[in-house]
């Protein structure tokens, strides 16, 4: 970075430290050591003294916001990887770059994809809950209690092949379970083969012959409800979803209505359509062991967030050097 003047970079959300000493270092940062999510009339405030915005995915980055910037407002370093709470359009008609944090949350988000798949056909948390709760009291092993369904040799399906789809099913074939994917694009011919993988152009066909369905695609506009009350009465009365990506991609009432009627066996939800609230008819299908929720943390590992740091710092270094930087997210 050559600029004599540091740039004035505003972080939403608290940081890990070694995150944060960096900023420190290289910019005029404004952080939030407290960690309380910013209001609107903060984030107004801040888009207009600030060179550099540095929000998170809680924070909702939309035209009416982008409009009220100052001129001084170049860059959106997104501090995500996904950056469905950002207005890309409304900041590229103001001149605004926007960068995210790609490639360095694939393999913590696909572990604990794996952790879900694993967790619900098998009752992990119903198990463990069974020792820490009380509720009832452990008579021993039994032939016939708490049996779970196989995960080995049956069929995953995966919506949105691209790098956590990939990383999710590499694992997914070494437990033993064949592939098979829905993307926009077929990927190569060579990493089909190494995944022993099958395409499906079709998403109705595939979801209607799986086992379990893992959503690891983008939230967009198009993949908004794309598992839709139509697509999930397609699935299989036995089959489990797994979603790690966006609440938003699944129709959140219709999961519910099929797992109450038992259309669909089970789910494992770590996103949900209007976090930080969580449906709670949900609550009570984890307390009969349908599904199994987790709190947004497929990605929550302290090397994943320390490099999601790293790339902040270089696309904001990248950018105020005059150079295009690696992480541009294009409208
Ligand atoms: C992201 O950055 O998009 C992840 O969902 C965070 O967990």
């Amino acid at each position: 970075m050559t600029a004599k003047k540091k740039p004035k970079v505003y972080i939403t959300r608290k940081l890990p430290d070694v995150v944060e000493t960096r900023m420190r270092e290289l910019f005029d940062a404004e952080l939030n050591i407290d960690d309380t999510p910013r209001t609107q009339p903060e984030l107004v405030a801040a888009v207009k003294r600030a060179d550099v915005l540095v929000p998170t995915l809680t924070d909702r980055i939309d035209a009416a916001l982008i409009e009220q910037a100052g001129p001084q407002l170049k860059l959106i370093a997104s501090f995500s990887n996904g950056v469905d709470h950002i207005d890309i359009d409304a900041a590229a008609r103001r001149g605004i770059t926007v960068t995210n944090t790609p490639n360095v949350l694939t393999e913590d988000t696909a572990d604990m994809t794996l952790a879900l798949i694993l967790a619900v056909p098998r009752r992990l948390t119903e198990g463990a809950r069974i020792l820490t709760d009380r509720k009832e009291e452990w008579a021993g092993w039994s032939p016939t209690w708490m049996l779970g369904r196989r995960i080995s040799g049956k069929r995953i399906g995966i919506v949105g092949m691209g790098r956590i789809g990939t990383a999710v099913a590499r694992r997914a074939k070494a437990f033993g379970l064949s592939i098979h994917y829905h993307n926009r694009h077929r990927v190569s011919t060579e990493t089909e083969e190494k995944l022993e993988a099958t395409y499906w152009d079709s998403l109705d066909q595939m979801l209607a012959r799986v086992d379990i369905v893992s959503v690891n695609c983008p939230s967009t506009p198009a993949t908004y409800h794309l598992l839709s009350a139509r697509r999930l009465a397609l699935m299989q009365p036995t089959s489990y979803i797994v979603n790690t990506a966006r609440g938003g991609i699944v129709d959140e009432a219709a999961l519910i209505k099929c797992l109450r009627e038992g259309k669909i066996a089970g789910a494992g939800l770590d996103v949900f359509e209007n976090e930080p609230a969580v449906n709670p008819k949900l609550v009570k299908l984890a307390s009969e062991g349908k599904v199994v929720l987790l709190p947004h943390m497929s990605s929550a590992t302290l090397e994943g967030r320390i490099d999601m740091g790293d790339k902040v710092v270089i696309n904001i270094r990248t950018f105020f050097d005059g150079h295009r930087p690696p992480d541009r997210v294009l409208p």
